[in-house]
């Protein structure tokens, strides 16, 4: 039943429908579209057993596209533009992104170029960084007089946490999304400041309103700064930014919102955010060569920004402090553009953007039902704003329960299952976070399927190898 399941149906004509009624009463419509994709329907319809009276209750309708895979502009796969291992299964673009062999090459040659003659490379890099920095905030559709380099989000989170004592008073409040590296400088602030750390508990399925609320009614009369993040780590949702920002400012309150992934998952993640200071990374959905990322901030506050790192830029003013960070190599901020050029010539972002939320929902769905099988349980899960690329699936209880425990997963999934995967915890539960690009393909989801979730299930059972 699982193999009708999955086996693509013989469709020739557009808009040709056929209805499967599973075992499991999930009665399953696929509509093939012309040019290959597929839409899925899964409706839960249960009424026999434990297992279907279970996703009777959730009562919930999926409905799935079934991508068709790009293709580059000569007709040669997507993933041919990639150097990532054919043999593995890559499903977590999201933690630290994947380059392509072009952006590669770039960077190598400005390498080259920096070996060949480092005196001229570094007394003439300033106003290269300029050019890439202006390319960046353009991507983001923001100023670059708002906008500084730093060499990834976490630094620039430490530039906030050592440059500014936030007026209205020392606390910090974060949520438990929060990506942990953050939290932990938010705290060691709070603390340098002689305040606290207040963390908001956001349940993971939070509406917007909900989860403004509970971080507003966090906030008390000495907080000063608010660290919420646009898309989590963890729980690869949205939070409610520009309500929270815009509740903050009226209460005099700051707010630092940290956007790692939103570069290239949102076309303008700026636009009506009217937060004090933001963070994003190039190198995770842009696929920039990693070590480029930036800080923006108001213009009221952004002199307060000094990097972490001193240098004989100190004099300059905001954000050309930044462009001078003492011997670094650069050439990650300088292929930057190079790598938003390339996904815009090959697809256009739009589209790519639309393919990534595509295969994450088919991915979700192929991924939930094969745990099902194992499991008799429903493995999905429900975080009320999901983000367009990436979804979280709930592992069977007992793996992942903790964020070590979730990181601990990783090499032997690697190792035993030849997939690349992105294990996470949040509240005592583990998830498979799925994060897909656009050298993704349905095919890599359904072999995971087969792969990983059986070897999944048996280790929730027995025990994780080493
Ligand atoms: C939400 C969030 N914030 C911060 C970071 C840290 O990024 P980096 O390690 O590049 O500083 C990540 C990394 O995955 C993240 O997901």
């Amino acid at each position: 039943m699982r193999g009708l399941f999955h086996q693509a149906l013989p469709f020739t004509a557009v808009w040709r429908v056929a209805i499967i009624v599973k075992w499991s009463d999930t009665c399953s419509i696929r509509i093939a579209l012309q040019g290959g994709s597929m839409i899925n329907a899964c409706v839960h319809i249960g009424s026999r057993g434990e297992r279907c009276k279970r996703n009777h209750d959730h009562g919930r309708i999926m409905i799935t596209v079934k991508p068709a895979p790009l293709s580059l502009g000569d007709g040669m796969s997507v993933s041919s533009a990639w150097t990532l291992n054919p043999d593995v299964l890559h499903l977590n673009h999201g933690s630290f992104g994947a380059v392509p062999a072009r952006i590669q090459d770039f960077q190598n040659h400005l390498r080259a170029e920096m070996d060949v003659d480092p005196v001229r490379w570094f007394t003439t890099l300033a106003p290269r960084v300029v050019q890439a920095r202006g390319a960046l905030a353009g991507f983001l559709g923001t100023d670059p007089a708002c906008t500084a380099v730093v060499p990834n989000v976490t630094a620039g989170a430490s530039a906030v946490f050592h440059s500014v004592r936030p007026p209205r008073g020392p606390d910090i409040v974060v949520t438990d999304h929060g990506y942990g590296a953050v939290t932990m400088g938010a705290e060691r602030a709070a603390t340098r400041w002689g305040g606290r750390l207040i963390t908001a508990e956001v349940p993971i399925n939070a509406t917007f309103a909900e989860a403004h609320d509970i971080v507003m009614s966090s906030c008390t009369a000495t907080t000063g700064l608010i660290v919420v993040d646009q898309i989590t780590s963890a729980t690869a949702r949205r939070m409610p930014v520009i309500e929270i920002a815009a509740s903050a400012r009226e209460r005099g309150i700051r707010t630092l919102v940290d956007g790692a992934h939103a570069p290239g998952l949102h076309p303008k993640p700026l636009e009506d955010l009217d937060c004090d200071y933001w963070i994003g990374a190039f190198h995770k959905w842009p696929c920039a060569p990693r070590g480029a990322a930036v800080l923006i901030a108001r213009r009221d506050v952004a002199q307060e920004l000094f990097p972490v790192i001193d240098s004989w830029g100190t004099p300059l003013a905001f954000p050309e402090r930044f462009d001078v960070q003492g011997t670094l190599d650069f050439t990650s901020y300088l292929a930057a553009p190079a790598s938003i050029q390339f996904v815009e010539d090959e697809w256009g972002w739009d589209r790519v953007r639309s393919y990534m939320s595509d295969l994450a929902d088919y991915a979700a769905r192929v991924i939930a039902e094969a745990f099902s099988i194992h499991t008799g349980e429903d493995h999905r899960v429900d975080v009320a704003a999901p983000v367009n690329a990436m979804r979280l699936v709930r592992l069977p209880a007992g793996l992942a329960t903790t964020h070590a425990q979730a990181d601990a997963l990783r090499l032997p999934v690697r190792k035993e299952c030849n997939t690349a995967a992105a294990l996470t915890s949040f509240r005592g539960i583990g998830y498979l976070r799925l994060s897909a690009h656009v050298y993704g393909t349905t095919q890599d989801y359904d072999e995971a399927a087969e792969r990983l979730v059986p070897r999944l299930c048996e280790w929730a059972l027995t025990s994780v190898p080493p």
